[in-house]
């Protein structure tokens, strides 16, 4: 039976191009698992879009000397166009500030504003802030710079020092100064409304003792959390760019909600607008987010599991007729890795960062594909490096796969005219061969659904191995001139495979998949994921087959760093 899953990719904030970490972590396994149900025939939702809201948008708008919306808008654009070229199969990518997705998004993250109040869950409380005179803003803490109060070392920021590494109070700073205009910071009075957490630790505890195969890292991150009170987080800020807090009081005026309250709303109100446009009817979100015999999974990189394990959670059941999600796939982070140096963060300034469009610029989308699944940090952060890079894609996936794609479609070209050759007899190695493959698609299947990524592709690659030697063992070139029928036997079992492998690879490699699929005139009725291992029939046309997967120089690759 069909099953039904609503996914989600984090979120990227609008005010960032995208680069190989993002994938790796979020948007690459996320891709794997929706591609894989749709080959299954299941009802699935794809969706994302850009964080729009927040201080950190405001200030990119200030330094490019752009409003907000204009930044927005561009860093939207730029996204979805990364993540087309790559292949990633959002149903939806919209944006929380967006002129399509604005006013659904403000009126359903008011609905979970305004329902966690009227439950008792939020609570108004009056404290004092810095606020910068010329920048006319309140002051997030991390944009409070001063002299340590606990090391006395300069330049320690409102939450934390970079030389002693504590936790700082940005009131207690020596010296503090606005990092946004260099000004002295006045302290002001200023209203903000909290989320009770506390009041749902016990829920949320008992909601994740019955997710015990999540990943192991995450859910003990997580219940160490929950083991300790968890203090109230302020929902609100003083700006003029998000979600206007639905209340008349006076002092909600200028205010706005947090971003991370209204972001992970996005992912309904994304899609709200995907059944406006597919339904005719936004509310039909409901079907998804509302109906338990739909899965819910969110995609994320490490840095955001307690949003979407405790606060996420907790606000769903502040809301009380959302489901909650069924999973949170959690990755780390990817760092980067110059040869002969010490791995590295990614970062924008050091030069350690892959950026996207620039390597779809010069490069085919699969090859990066294939090396961030074969290195994704699923368990512990991994490596980024383009040696690395170089290699996986010629030894692994040009030296086997594409080997064995090549070799099978250009002798049955050459030989059999470019038709399924027939297979009169089969003698044990053809048997083992076609068994093999028959096995694949469970097997493959199996560790995809349990978010084993990079596991399941080493099981194609394997199979990809295991043909190689089939080839080479049966010695095609050979039986041509002795026993021809043996050599028909050997090209079947080979375009049997294949075309298995085409349907296969699909979730892992979908533009290398679809070539494939047109060499193989195999149309998308046949490339269902339980057909894969189904035969093509004797006398089924093979078109001239195209280069699939090429080796990289490393001299092209250099260009990239
Ligand atoms: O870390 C980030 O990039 C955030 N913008 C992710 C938000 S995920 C979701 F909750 F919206
Ligand atoms: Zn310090």
């Amino acid at each position: 039976m069909a099953k039904r899953f609503m996914v989600t990719g984090a979120l990227p904030y609008a005010n960032g191009h995208l680069h190989v970490g993002h994938i790796a972590g979020a948007y690459l396994p996320a891709d794997i698992f929706v591609r894989y149900h749709r080959a299954k025939g299941d009802d699935v939702l794809f969706v994302c879009g850009s964080d729009d809201n927040g201080v950190p948008i405001t200030l990119t708008a200030r330094k490019e000397n752009k409003t907000p919306a204009q930044v927005v808008a561009f860093y939207n654009a730029e996204q979805k166009k990364a993540f087309e070229g790559l292949g990633i199969s959002f149903d939806v990518y919209g944006g929380t500030h967006s002129p399509e997705d604005y006013e659904r998004h403000t009126q359903i993250s008011q609905h979970f504003f305004k329902t966690a109040l009227e439950k008792g869950y939020l609570t108004k409380k009056t404290s004092q802030q810095f606020y910068d005179p010329e920048a006319k803003m309140f002051l997030p803490d991390r944009y409070i710079k001063g002299t340590c109060h606990h090391c006395r070392a300069p330049g320690a920021l409102g939450d934390q020092c970079e030389n002693c590494g504590k936790t700082t109070d940005a009131m207690l700073l020596i010296d503090p100064v606005s990092v946004i205009s260099g000004s002295k910071p006045e302290v002001r009075e200023t209203t903000h409304w909290f989320f009770e957490l506390d009041k749902f630790r016990e829920p949320l505890t008992k909601w994740l003792e019955s997710k015990e195969n999540w990943r192991y890292v995450m859910v003990n991150f997580t219940k160490g959390l929950l083991s300790e009170p968890l203090p109230s987080r302020s929902i609100t800020r003083d700006l003029d760019w998000g979600v206007p807090l639905p209340l008349s009081d006076e002092e909600a005026k200028g205010k706005v909600l947090y971003v991370w309250f209204d972001a992970p709303i996005g992912y309904v109100s994304f899609t709200a607008r995907l059944c406006e446009q597919k339904f005719g009817d936004w509310k039909k979100y409901e079907d998804y987010w509302k109906d338990p015999n739909c899965e819910i999974l969110h995609f994320i990189g490490e840095d955001n599991t307690i949003f979407h394990t405790i606060i996420w959670p907790a606000m769903l059941m502040a809301e009380g007729t959302f489901q909650l999600p069924s999973y949170v796939v959690s990755n780390c982070f990817l760092n980067f890795q110059f040869p002969g140096k010490d791995v590295e963060k990614m970062s924008k300034s050091r030069g350690t960062a892959v950026w996207i469009n620039d390597y779809l610029d010069g490069f085919d989308p699969d090859p990066l594909r294939f090396y961030l699944t074969v290195i994704a940090p699923e368990t512990q952060r991994t490596a980024f490096s383009f040696d690395d890079f170089m290699r996986r894609n010629n030894e692994e996936l040009v030296a086997a796969l594409g080997n064995f794609f090549h070799r099978t479609l250009t002798f049955t070209q050459k030989y059999f005219e470019g038709k399924v050759p027939e297979a009169q007899s089969l003698a044990q190695v053809d048997q083992e061969q076609l068994a093999m493959i028959a096995g694949l698609p469970a097997k493959i299947g199996g560790l995809i659904e349990s978010h084993n990524f990079k596991a399941a592709l080493e099981e194609l690659m394997v199979a990809a191995r295991a043909s190689n030697k089939y080839f080479d063992t049966k010695a095609p070139w050979s039986s041509r001139k002795t026993n021809m029928a043996d050599c028909s036997v050997t090209m079947n079992v080979c375009i049997q495979t294949i075309k298995t492998l085409t349907v296969l690879m699909e979730p892992f490699m979908p533009f290398s998949a679809e070539k494939a699929a047109k060499i193989l005139n195999l149309p998308s009725s046949e490339r269902l994921w339980d057909k894969a291992a189904e035969s093509l029939p004797a006398g089924h046309p093979i078109a001239e087959p195209t280069v699939l997967f090429k080796k990289f120089e490393m001299d092209e690759l250099k260009t990239q760093e």
